[in-house]
């Protein structure tokens, strides 16, 4: 049986002045906030507690981040609005719970996650898709990887798409998580778990991204912050269409394998995909090439305006010239004896990944994906 949901409600609104008004903050929230957006946008509204989170680290969401917020929330609270990029979100969405604390042991099933108050949630980036999932991503210190909770105590209540809090986005952070949402679509298409319904969001969304990065490389480098800018909303909603998708058909092998470099060399989330991305593609096109990456192979030549077999040296090329410069393990300063320890990592803690393959994923298939992306 395959299965299809969308619990969020989404709502599309145009500036942060209609957010404050349509869902009325009150004393009784817990905001969790980047700073930025927050004291930007929101500074004058009364809401109950604000944790803005660059207190808290200045990177990917950790359980000691959590365990450290947990410890400032003193007042109760009837609700929680997360107002952020993905290290908000899969922090907000823990607060939901009755309990979450050990966090380690929330993550390993001791206890169950059950809901407790509503969750409001406001992405500020364009690619986690978070908003639209039931998972939270941890970074556990003491495990040296990421894990994830997948319960559906964790889906938010509302999603709300405000594209004005996008403005300010710096290119560096519309980069690593539109590629994000990028690898999101193509991951969750060639999921064995994908649906028809589920893979139409996939291909739309991977087609949203493309067209954008192309109108950026078309606007020549003096003119990519507009471009980007005039693009960003159309961003926003793909990524959150791809949400919908892998939050349904799931991520694979491109997440589970960056997860140890995430982790270990704290490289952002986005740009870790894209170091394992062409890699794990071009592994799925040897061993079956003949199956469904075909179909997806046609569609994304339509939109690059290219030859079928050459889609995946075209998003390279696109992404490296305009977006993000792919960088090689070795330049993330990774020592080759390390592959053989991320390669156990990946095998050891992302089985819930790897079940979404495209092809089944071997100890030999992905150090030898890991040592190809060496130097
Ligand atoms: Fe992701």
């Amino acid at each position: 049986m395959k299965t299809f949901q969308v619990i969020p409600k989404i709502s599309m609104l145009d500036t942060a002045e209609e957010f404050i008004e349509k869902f009325s903050l009150s004393p009784e929230d817990l905001v969790i906030a980047s700073p930025s957006i927050w004291n930007r946008y929101f500074q004058k509204v009364q809401a109950g507690q604000v944790i803005l989170i660059r207190k808290y680290g200045s990177g990917e969401p950790t359980d000691e981040m959590v365990e450290s917020i947990k410890k400032d929330v003193t007042k109760p609270y009837k609700r929680v609005v997360a107002i952020g990029g993905g290290t908000v979100i899969d922090v907000a969405k823990l607060f939901c719970l009755e309990k979450f604390i050990p966090v380690g042991d929330l993550f390993d099933h001791v206890f169950p996650a059950v809901k407790k108050v509503p969750l409001v949630i406001v992405p500020t980036t364009c690619g986690t898709g978070s908003e639209m999932t039931n998972i939270s991503i941890l970074e556990f210190k003491s495990r040296h990887t990421k894990f994830g909770l997948a319960d559906d105590a964790l889906y938010a209540d509302d999603a709300v798409l405000v594209p004005q809090l996008l403005e300010s986005l710096p290119f560096s952070v519309f980069a690593t998580s539109s590629i994000d949402a990028l690898v999101h679509s193509l991951e969750s298409y060639l999921s064995p778990k994908a649906t028809d319904i589920s893979e139409t969001l996939s291909l739309q969304a991977a087609k949203m991204i493309l067209t954008a990065y192309k109108k950026i490389q078309d606007a020549g480098k003096e003119k990519k912050m507009e471009a980007m800018r005039a693009e960003v909303g159309k961003v926003l909603t793909a990524s959150a269409m791809a949400g919908i998708a892998f939050g349904n058909a799931g991520c694979g092998t491109v997440h589970a394998m960056s997860y140890p470099l995430g982790a270990v060399y704290h490289v952002p989330h986005g740009e870790a995909n894209y170091a394992m991305f062409t890699g794990v593609f071009k592994t799925y096109m040897k061993y079956l090439p003949d199956g469904k990456i075909k179909i997806l192979n046609e569609e994304l030549a339509k939109i690059l305006d290219c030859e079928k077999s050459d889609v995946y040296i075209k998003i390279e090329e696109l992404l490296n010239e305009n977006i993000l410069c792919k960088k090689s393990l070795k330049e993330y300063g990774l020592r080759r004896e390390e592959l053989l320890v991320f390669t156990h990592s990946v095998l050891a803690n992302q089985q819930r990944l790897l079940g979404n393959s495209y092809i089944p994923m071997t100890e030999e298939r992905i150090l030898s994906i890991y040592e190809s992306l060496y130097d």
